[in-house]
């Protein structure tokens, strides 16, 4: 029987043991995917052992997924473009690391959601971990224009300076955002994990303007009340993504892509 698992901490939380078991039994795979804490410090020894015991791959959540760049012996290149890993195969000698993240936001988007990017002006709220991961999915899906914006302001412009020659990026502050309109916008913070929401100015949502949370829960409810008292016609939280996501490292590991809507209508149920 093939071995995963997620590392992470805190990690009980996680909905990724339910998703790959889903995966699993929809697919026939032998499997096991148990969670793992697992602190930053103690990631080197915990990845060494899974190896030696004979995992064959593993997810990484917060707090994990940039420390754990320097313990990959190859990137893939969305995950060098991120700066960050989701996702590790089993190589003989190592681990190589890819981030499913961005193609999961952008499958989640275009396929399940039918919100087309091209042509479309899009914000991207918060400059952490997450926005980095999605910014070149973003960017190669071409929107008309990509605003990132952030409550400190040396961080969208870092991002902004290092993906300027990968597509047009503009960073922003909150409130220089007063007067701009926007067909999506992306909130890519963790605000909504202590109660808060971006404080974004009125009119930001352009007629049919659509919002879209990263998190899901109740992590996502201030944000997405407030993108509804803005004038978004609709509002979508994470879930998909993460689901998406975990399809996507679930296809790397075993060549195989589940299906995805019956695992998300499980989770919502
Ligand atoms: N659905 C999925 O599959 C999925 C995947 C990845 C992440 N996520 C979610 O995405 C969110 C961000 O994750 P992350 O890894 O990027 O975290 P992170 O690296 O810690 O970055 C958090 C970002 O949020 C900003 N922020 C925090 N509180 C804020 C507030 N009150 N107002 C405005 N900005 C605020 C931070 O700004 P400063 O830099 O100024 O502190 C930073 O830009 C989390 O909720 C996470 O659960 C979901």
């Amino acid at each position: 029987m093939d071995r995963y698992a997620v590392l992470g901490h805190p990690i009980a939380h996680s909905l990724s043991p339910r998703i790959h078991g889903l995966f699993a039994a929809q697919t026939g795979a032998a499997l096991s995917y148990v969670a793992i804490d697992s602190e930053a410090a103690a990631l080197a020894e915990t990845l060494a052992r899974l190896h030696t015991e004979g995992y064959a791959g593993v997810n990484l959540t917060l707090p994990l997924k940039v420390h754990a760049v320097a313990l990959c012996s190859e990137l893939s290149a969305r995950a060098q473009a991120a700066g960050s890993v989701n996702t590790l195969i089993r190589h003989e000698s190592g681990w190589r690391g890819d981030n499913t993240d961005g193609a999961g936001l952008l499958r989640d988007l275009q396929h399940n959601l039918g919100c087309k990017l091209a042509g479309q002006r899009v914000l991207l709220l918060g400059a952490g971990g997450a926005a980095r991961g999605v910014l070149q999915p973003l960017l190669d899906a071409q929107p008309a224009e990509l605003t990132i914006a952030g409550r400190t302001p040396w961080k969208p412009e870092d991002l902004a300076a290092e993906f300027k020659d990968r597509g047009a990026l503009r960073p922003c502050t909150f409130l220089a955002l007063k007067g701009d309109r926007y067909d999506l916008v992306i909130n890519a913070t963790s605000a909504g994990h202590s109660g808060a929401t971006p404080p974004l100015p009125p009119g930001i949502y352009a007629s049919g303007g659509r919002a879209y949370d990263l998190s899901y829960g109740r992590a996502a409810e201030p944000f997405l009340a407030r993108a509804r008292e803005l004038g978004a016609v609709q509002v979508f939280d994470g879930l998909g993504m993460l689901v998406e996501q975990a399809a996507e490292a679930f296809s790397l590991w075993r060549g195989l892509r589940p299906e995805t809507a019956s695992v998300l209508a499980a989770l919502r149920s």
